[in-house]
């Protein structure tokens, strides 16, 4: 199978064509973002997002089409034909983000898969963009790699959420943040210290600068025996803190190390609790601040159980892993029953 995905939930606006040919295989993934325009605003502004996804939409799937079958032209119309050509031909069913996500982004993305499967007569594949975070670990890897039970863990900018899976469409949720999102917070942090937008690469690359720790914030209701985790109370701690001090280039460092353990200590802790109670075989991390090594090596270090992560592109949001979730569970729908649904969760 042949799909073309569409990922448009939050401020990218992305396409990809994938296959399963033993595995699962990118075969071209393109995505324009908008960062640009929410640095300036130090977050996103739904409004902004989905007038720029609007722009973007038609060229990133004409690129992508015309990329699956290694065409690199820049003229439009010519694209267009081609991509045209190579949708009706090629591609054997579409997936599409249906939620959770942004209202207007996700109508962008929605509308766009909805009206190209009516007029090229493609099945349609809604997926949720919670669940393709945890199953673009199977992007590049053999699916028997991945075994059952699992628990999956999504960290980003908007959730956080530790599940468990007994196979891909049966799971759990067994907890999630009861305010802010791990990056959300780490994000909040970055604007306090003035740092670009979004903060987790920059806040990551100045902890590392630091030898010898000299603060340390609390991670919120790590000792709370359940799967929960809340954030919003870091911010308010790192902003007192930035207020009674003189700030330097090395504190701001200290403060970046301080935030992203107190990040790191609570997620590693209560995902390893759920693995073992649980007798997982594995856990799977996803999502934007999967990306961060240190979270990386800090879980490593503290369980036999082995973890896996998405390859550093497919961890921040990408229509890669729509694709991927929609290759290995195939419901197809017509479109007229697709709609977007920005308050979807775990169904
Ligand atoms: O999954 P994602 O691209 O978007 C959402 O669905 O939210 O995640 C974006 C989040 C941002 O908060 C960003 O700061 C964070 O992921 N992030 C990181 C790193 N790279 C991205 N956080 C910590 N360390 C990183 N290296
Ligand atoms: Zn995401």
């Amino acid at each position: 199978m042949r799909i073309l995905a569409i990922e448009t939930s939050c401020d990218e606006t992305g396409a990809a064509v994938l296959v399963n040919d033993k595995k699962i295989k990118v075969v071209s993934n393109v995505i324009a973002t908008s960062l640009e325009i929410h640095a300036k605003t130090g977050g996103i502004i739904p409004e902004n997002a989905a007038r720029a996804q609007v722009g973007y939409i038609m060229p990133v799937i004409i690129e992508t089409l015309l990329k699956s079958e290694g065409i690199d032209s820049k003229d439009s119309r010519t694209d267009f034909i081609s991509a045209r050509e190579i949708l009706r031909d090629k591609i054997d069913a579409i997936a599409v983000t249906s939620g959770p996500g942004l209202i207007g982004s996700l109508l962008v993305g929605i509308e766009t898969a909805k009206t190209l499967s009516y007029v090229f007569d493609k099945p349609l594949i809604p997926v949720n963009h919670l669940l393709a975070h945890i199953f673009a670990n199977y992007i590049n890897r053999k699916e028997d790699e991945i075994s059952y039970p699992f628990v999956g863990l999504i960290v980003s900018g908007g959730h956080t959420d530790l599940l468990f899976f007994t196979s891909s469409t049966d799971y759990k949720w067994l907890g999630g943040t009861r305010d802010d999102a791990a990056g959300e917070a780490i994000d909040k942090v970055g604007r306090l210290l003035e740092l670009s937008y979004p903060a987790g690469p920059e806040i990551e690359r100045r902890a590392k600068t630091i030898t010898k720790p000299i603060i340390r914030f609390h991670s919120p209701i790590i000792n709370e025996d359940n799967f929960d985790f809340s954030f919003s109370g870091l911010k308010t701690e790192v902003m007192r803190f930035v207020q009674k001090e003189e700030m330097t280039e090395d504190l701001r460092n200290q403060i970046c190390y301080a935030t992203q353990k107190a990040v790191i200590d609570v997620l590693v802790k209560k995902t390893i609790k759920a693995a073992e109670r649980l007798n997982a075989k594995l856990i799977l991390v996803g999502g934007g601040v999967s990306a961060n090594q240190t979270l990386k090596n800090t879980l490593e270090e503290n369980t036999s159980i082995p973890i896996f992560y998405p390859e550093r592109e497919y961890s921040t949001d990408n229509a890669a892993m729509i694709g991927t979730y929609a290759l290995i569970n195939p419901r197809e729908k017509n479109w007229k029953e697709v709609n977007a649904n920005p308050e979807l969760y775990f169904t």
